[in-house]
C-alpha cells in the first residue's frame, strides 16, 4: 500500500488595507527609509485598524474554502498559529471554526512565534498521514500591531499584520509533506518574547505602566541565532533527504530580515530567483510570512516542484519542511 502525504491543495492570503510606509514611520519615531531598508529589506508593512486576528483568518480561510471547493462542515481539523491571539482563551481557532460555520471541526491554537506554521504544517500533515483525517486547514496569522511599541524604533519598523491559510488533503502521488526537522531552545526566551499578559506577569496597572505588554527583542542575538540556524538547518534538511540545490525549486523563508533570508540561501547554494521574497511589502507578519510567500508566488508554482521553508523565531524555535507542490494553480 503506498503511503499517504499531505498535500497542499490551496493557499490564499489576507491582508489589511492600510498600509504603513517606512515614510510616515520617520514621522512617528527616530528613523529613516534607509536605515530600515538596508537592515531589513522592508519598505511597508500592513496594519489591521479594526478587528482581530480572527477576522484575519476569516480572510484568508473563507477564500480558502471558495477556492478548493470545501464546505466548511466538511473541514476536520483547524490549526492556527499566532502569538496574537483575540483572548488568552478560548482559541482563535476555536472563534474562527465559530464565524465560519466549521461545525464538525476541533482546533487549536499553536504558539511557535515565527516557526509557528511550519510547527503547525507539520502537526496537521501527522492527521493526514495517518488516515484520520481528509481536510486541515492550517492557519498563520498575527496581528502584530497589538503587541507592538510604537515609541520602540527597534521593533516597531519591522513587523505588519497578515494572514494565510492552507489546506491539507490526502495525496496519492506522493506529493505534499515530505520531510520535516523542528527544534526549540527556551533559553531563548531571554532575547525575544512578550513579558507581560500571562501568568508570570498578569496584567496590572504597573505591567501597563512598564509596557510589559509589547513585543521585547535584542535584535542583535537574535540575528545571530537566527542566522546560524535557519541556514543550518535548511542546510540539514537538503542532506538528510539526498537534495542538491539543482534539486531545490524554491526557498520559502520566514521574512524577517533581508539579510537572514540571503544567508540562508547562500548556505543552500540557490540563486535569488529560487527564493520568495516579499518583506518589502509586509514586513515581518510573524506566523503569516510563509503562507503569505506561498500565496503572492502561487502562480509560479507547479506540481512536484521541492520547496523548503524554513524559518526561525521566538522561543526559540526554528525548523524547516520540505515538501512537493500538489497542483498547477
Ligand atoms: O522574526 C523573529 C526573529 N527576529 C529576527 O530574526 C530579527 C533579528 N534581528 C534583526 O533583524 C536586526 O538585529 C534588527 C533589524 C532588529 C536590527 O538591526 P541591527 O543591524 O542588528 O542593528 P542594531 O540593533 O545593532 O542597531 C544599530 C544601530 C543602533 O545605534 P548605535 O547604538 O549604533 O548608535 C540602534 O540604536 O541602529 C540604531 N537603530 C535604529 N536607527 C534608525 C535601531 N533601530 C533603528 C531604527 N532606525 N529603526
Amino acid at each position: 500500500m503506498s503511503k499517504i502525504t499531505a498535500g497542499i491543495t490551496g493557499i490564499q492570503g489576507y491582508l489589511p488595507e492600510y498600509v504603513l510606509t517606512n515614510e510616515e514611520l520617520s514621522t512617528i519615531v527616530d528613523t529613516n527609509d534607509e536605515w530600515i531598508t538596508t537592515r531589513t529589506g522592508i519598505k511597508e508593512r500592513r496594519i489591521m485598524k479594526n478587528g482581530a486576528s480572527s477576522d484575519m483568518a476569516v480572510g484568508a480561510v473563507e477564500g480558502l474554502l471558495e477556492k478548493t471547493g470545501t464546505a466548511p462542515e466538511d473541514v476536520d481539523l483547524v490549526i492556527l498559529a499566532t502569538v496574537t491571539p483575540d483572548y488568552p482563551f478560548p482559541s482563535t481557532a476555536n472563534v474562527l471554526c465559530d464565524k465560519l460555520g466549521m461545525k464538525n471541526a476541533w482546533g487549536f491554537d499553536l504558539i511557535a512565534a515565527c516557526s509557528g506554521f511550519i510547527y503547525g504544517l507539520s502537526t496537521g500533515a501527522q492527521f493526514i498521514e495517518t488516515g484520520k483525517y481528509k481536510k486541515v486547514v492550517v492557519v498563520g496569522v498575527d496581528k502584530m500591531s497589538s503587541i507592538i511599541d510604537y515609541e520602540d524604533r527597534t521593533t516597531c519598523v519591522i513587523f505588519g499584520d497578515g494572514a494565510g491559510a492552507v489546506m491539507l488533503e490526502p495525496n496519492e502521488e506522493g506529493l505534499g509533506v515530505q520531510d520535516f526537522i523542528l527544534r526549540s531552545d527556551g533559553a531563548g526566551r531571554n532575547y525575544l518574547l512578550q513579558p507581560g499578559g500571562g501568568s508570570l506577569n498578569p496584567a496590572s496597572a504597573e505591567t501597563v505602566e512598564k509596557k510589559m505588554h509589547f513585543v521585547k527583542q535584542e535584535g542583535k542575538q537574535v540575528f545571530k541565532f537566527a542566522v546560524t540556524n535557519m541556514a543550518e538547518v535548511s542546510a540539514e534538511i537538503m542532506e538528510k533527504n539526498n537534495l542538491t540545490s539543482d534539486d531545490v525549486d524554491w526557498l520559502v523563508p520566514h521574512q524577517a530580515n533581508l539579510r537572514i533570508i540571503d544567508a540562508t540561501a547562500n548556505r543552500m547554494g540557490l540563486p535569488k530567483e529560487k527564493v520568495m521574497i516579499n518583506i518589502e511589502k509586509y514586513g515581518n507578519t510573524t506566523a503569516g510570512t510563509l503562507p503569505l510567500c506561498l500565496w503572492d508566488y502561487e502562480k509560479q508554482l507547479k506540481k512536484g516542484d521541492s520547496l523548503i521553508l524554513s524559518a526561525f523565531g521566538g522561543g526559540f524555535t526554528w525548523g524547516a519542511v520540505y515538501l512537493k507542490w500538489a497542483y498547477n494553480s
